[in-house]
């Protein structure tokens, strides 16, 4: 194997970035969560650049990864230009990302940067208009546009969706899902794991929303809500992102003969495979679990990530979560709105009004990086974090 033919930098050196695996390490996720940590473990990348607006996070960034100041900027287009890297993250807020996306473009069709991919956080931005151009402008400079709704790129997650393809739970049915956050930075995961598991195109023709209030819903900024969603392939969808107590991120995906149940979403993987059999010879058919068939062979998601980034740009498949997925994200959050305020009506999908705006959570708090308002919260020193330290998981290796 070819190692390292592939130059990836980095825009936004925060928490997804950089320090989240400190957050996540002794939970149920896998590390790396990280987009650095992500590009550490896969052999083809080398990490060439990073580029921060705040001096404090490009030297922290430069201290924990042992990389020469030299290759941390302040502006993105100086880095590009002089780094030239293949694969690019996306790591800021919602707020910018769509500038920095277009910048990017237009400097690839000027010949300024060969930029091939761009890994973008979510959700893609704050209104349906930046998400258009920003697909747009990713088609025309031929980068591949790849949003980390990063279940899309999970290994249980693909084995579930390949189980579902090959009929294992009959004809899909329904997937009902429990989660909390709002409806664009959190509902982004749970909506893209619903579409994923829904099967056939993946894509939502209309549905049915409520908003947490009527004050929310007459505003422009992110909030909880539920939704009822008609899949283009016949498969209904209900998701309750009001809070759900105990049953918080659960997702049901319910077939004709089996089912998928997964508890804990939002912190792993707890996984049952339920089909319909009789308990004894001769019975009617009764659901019965049986232990999940994991997957053989395991990565993180945001491992995932990157390998599907070097898939695309080497084979030209649809990335596991898309740039066009994710304007669909956005739009099925914006449309819940739109149901709430005409007296919780019915809409279809695509949305005719692209100018409308929903300002995702994490751009409230400012420009300000996370850490540096206060946002971010210390490693953990629980047991099974320090279980995992000892085991060597989430250490930072130096840049090669
Ligand atoms: N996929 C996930 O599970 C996941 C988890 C956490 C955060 N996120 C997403 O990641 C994004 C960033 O969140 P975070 O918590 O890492 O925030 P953060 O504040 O820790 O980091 C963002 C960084 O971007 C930098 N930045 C802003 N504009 C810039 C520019 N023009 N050029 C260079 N750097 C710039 C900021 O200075 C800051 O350091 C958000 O959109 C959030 O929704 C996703």
């Amino acid at each position: 194997m070819v190692r390292e033919r592939y130059r990836a930098a980095l825009i936004g050196l925060g928490r997804i970035a950089d320090t989240i695996d400190d957050e996540v390490v002794g939970t149920g996720w896998f590390v790396p969560f990280s987009h650095m940590g992500s590009y550490m473990d896969v052999p083809e990348v080398q990490v060439v650049g990073g580029t921060d607006l705040h001096p404090q996070q490009r030297a922290w960034f430069g201290e924990r990864w042992g990389m020469d100041p030299a290759h941390l900027y302040e502006s993105y287009e100086e880095m590009l230009e002089r780094e030239r890297p293949d694969i690019v993250s996306v790591c800021t807020s919602a707020a910018p990302r769509a500038k920095v996306v277009l910048d990017i473009a237009r400097m690839v069709r000027a010949g300024r940067t060969g930029v091939k991919c761009l890994w973008v956080e979510k959700p893609i931005a704050n209104s349906l208009a930046d998400a258009d151009a920003m697909v747009a402008a990713c088609r025309e400079a031929g980068i591949v546009l790849l949003m980390n709704a990063m279940r899309a790129s999970d290994v249980y997650y693909r084995r579930a969706r390949a189980l579902i393809d090959a009929g294992a739970l009959g004809k899909m049915l329904q997937i009902t899902t429990h989660s909390g956050g709002n409806v664009s930075h959190m509902g982004t995961h749970i909506l893209g794991a619903m579409c994923l598991l829904a099967g056939g195109s993946e894509r939502v023709s209309w549905i049915v929303g409520e908003v947490e209030s009527d004050e929310k819903a007459a505003g422009d900024v992110d909030f909880a809500a539920n939704v009822y969603l008609a899949f283009e392939n016949g498969v209904r969808g209900f998701c309750r992102m009001m809070p759900s107590g105990p049953a918080n991120w659960m997702i049901d995906a319910i077939g004709e003969t089996g089912r998928i149940h997964v508890r804990n979403v939002d912190k792993g993987y707890e996984w049952e495979l339920w089909r319909m059999a009789p308990a004894v010879e001769g019975e009617r058919p009764t659901p019965v679990r049986h232990v999940f068939p994991r997957p053989q062979r395991i990565w993180s998601a945001g491992v995932g990530q990157v390998k599907d980034a070097i898939a695309c740009i080497e084979t030209g498949k649809t990335p596991n979560c898309s740039g066009e997925m994710a304007v669909h994200l956005l739009e099925i959050a914006i449309a819940i709105r739109e149901s709430h305020r005409r007296g919780n009506v019915h809409i279809d999908l695509p949305l005719t009004d692209r100018d409308q705006v929903l300002r995702s959570s994490e751009t409230m708090h400012g420009d300000q990086p996370r850490i540096i308002s206060g946002g971010e919260r210390p490693p953990p020193t629980h047991l099974l974090a320090q279980i995992a330290r000892r085991e060597g998981i989430g250490r930072r290796r130096p840049v090669s």
